[in-house]
């Protein structure tokens, strides 16, 4: 039953047009519009991306409309809620922290607009960015196109005029599909940077980072608290020793809209080095689930 509740909310109709996606976000930022756009249940199929990557726009308007189409869209339980500059206290630690060489990695970054400030301003590092949902994959059909999500293989078609949600999820991704990159055109363009799978979970960096960021992805609303230990235990594991873990949430009810806590690994194991703004995620690394995982002090 929940799984037909589910479809039903995923699907709706679809027309994957610019000019539409900017008069949908505009209906969205009034009251009585927003009711009625979200009462007919429209949605935005991957197709999306590539209009608005295609299209004539300014680049700083085409990135900016990337992003707010990112933020229609969910991986699993997590939104893809995404903007430039968005953790600044978390960026300035990280870069207080990368010596020449070192190789920082943001996880869970979205279409890549958040790293916008560490890619422009670590010099000499290098910054990779990674989400577990890098693109969706697709093949086309008689009359329409089915869509592949990346991160767990959900399936959903686009007909014409509307999206469907099949609710089921192919146990293997075809080889011959093609793909819709979710790197942002402005990122991709200014940085030459590419967006790479990573499950923060599952996930085997090429290399063990110094630094892993990870912002606004781990958190409760999103993953249980065994969940977010398996999610740290991963994390470490692709973390040079000595390395360092920013774990960072933005939200107003943090001093400055921000919070983050440090973990550095020493001798394999990871330890609270410092905090900001008192993440809510500390209180739950001070219970005895997590004492396996983390060590020292830990947090007052
Ligand atoms: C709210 S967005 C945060 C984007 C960006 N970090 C920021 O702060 O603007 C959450 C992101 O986490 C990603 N995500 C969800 N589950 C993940 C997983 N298991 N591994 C890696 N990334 C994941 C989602 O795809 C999404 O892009």
């Amino acid at each position: 039953m929940a799984d037909i509740k589910k479809i039903i909310l995923k699907s709706g109709p679809c027309a994957d047009s610019v000019a539409f996606l900017k008069l949908y976000l505009t209906a969205l930022e009034r009251p009585v519009s927003r009711a009625l756009v979200l009462a007919l249940r429209i949605k935005f199929s991957p197709d999306i991306f590539e209009a608005i990557r295609a299209s004539r726009l300014h680049p700083e308007e085409k990135a900016a409309l990337f992003s707010k189409a990112m933020n229609l869209f969910k991986s699993g339980n997590a939104y893809k809620t995404t903007g430039p500059g968005r953790s600044p206290l978390t960026d300035s630690a990280i870069l207080a922290q990368a010596g020449p060489g070192s190789l920082i990695v943001e996880t869970g970054v979205s279409d890549g607009v958040s790293a916008m400030d560490l890619l422009e301003k670590a010099k000499g590092c290098e910054v990779m960015l990674t989400d577990s949902q890098d693109c969706f994959l697709y093949r086309d059909f008689c009359c329409g196109r089915v869509f592949y999500s990346r991160d767990d293989g959900a399936v959903s078609l686009k007909l014409p005029f509307f999206y469907f949600s099949t609710g089921s999820s192919a146990e293997e991704l075809p080889p011959d599909a093609r793909r819709i990159s979710l790197l942002n055109p402005a990122v991709e363009e200014k940085f030459r940077a590419e967006l790479a799978a990573f499950d923060i979970f599952s996930g085997t960096l090429v290399r063990k980072a110094d630094i892993i960021k990870c912002a606004n992805v781990l958190n409760t609303v999103y993953f249980s608290p065994s969940e977010i230990k398996r999610a740290l235990a991963n994390l470490s594991e692709n973390l040079r020793d000595d390395g360092r873990i920013f774990i960072c949430q933005n939200n107003k009810r943090y001093k400055d809209n921000e919070a983050y806590f440090i973990l550095r690994k020493q001798n394999g194991r990871l330890a609270l080095e410092g905090e900001v703004n008192g993440h809510e995620l500390l209180s739950l690394l001070k219970t005895p689930q997590f004492s396996g995982l983390i060590t020292g002090p830990g947090p007052q």
